[in-house]
């Protein structure tokens, strides 16, 4: 009776292989969503189109948070919250914002905005090429 389940596990152990191939093929893709696990330099994370004036995006798997005050400035800043390092989840009315216990940071320099957090979010080098945001 125990040969049946045995079998099953290694089926689906080489159906997660599989599954983990085809992820770290998308990974050399456009690298924009939640696609790599640790950000390196020269990583594309970004188009500028897909950064909204006056707010900001957040990458989760990178860590990373870019925000585009005004047009054509753009910003990145740590993701983790200097409260307790939960990460921030959102950028709103000019905010980027921890779910966590409601600390906010300003899109123009990561400067609370609203506590708890007494630190503001550290700045994240990227670079600008054309219309592409890489990690510098
Ligand atoms: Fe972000 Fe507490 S960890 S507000």
């Amino acid at each position: 009776m125990t040969h049946r389940p045995a079998r099953r596990t290694v089926i689906l152990a080489t159906g997660a292989s599989a599954l983990l191939a085809g992820c770290s093929q998308y990974d050399d893709g456009d690298g924009s969503s939640d696609a790599s696990p640790k950000a390196s330099s020269g990583q594309r994370l970004a188009s500028t189109g897909d950064i909204p004036v006056g707010g900001g995006t957040v990458f989760k798997e990178q860590k990373i948070v870019v925000t585009q005050p005004a047009k054509g400035d753009f910003k990145a800043f740590s993701a983790v919250c200097t409260h307790q390092g939960c990460l921030v989840d959102k950028v709103a009315s000019g905010t980027i914002d921890c779910p966590c216990h409601g600390s906010r940071f300003g899109v123009e320099d990561g400067a609370v905005k609203a506590g708890p957090a007494t630190r503001p979010l550290p700045a994240e080098k990227i670079t600008v090429q054309g219309d592409s945001i890489r990690l510098a």
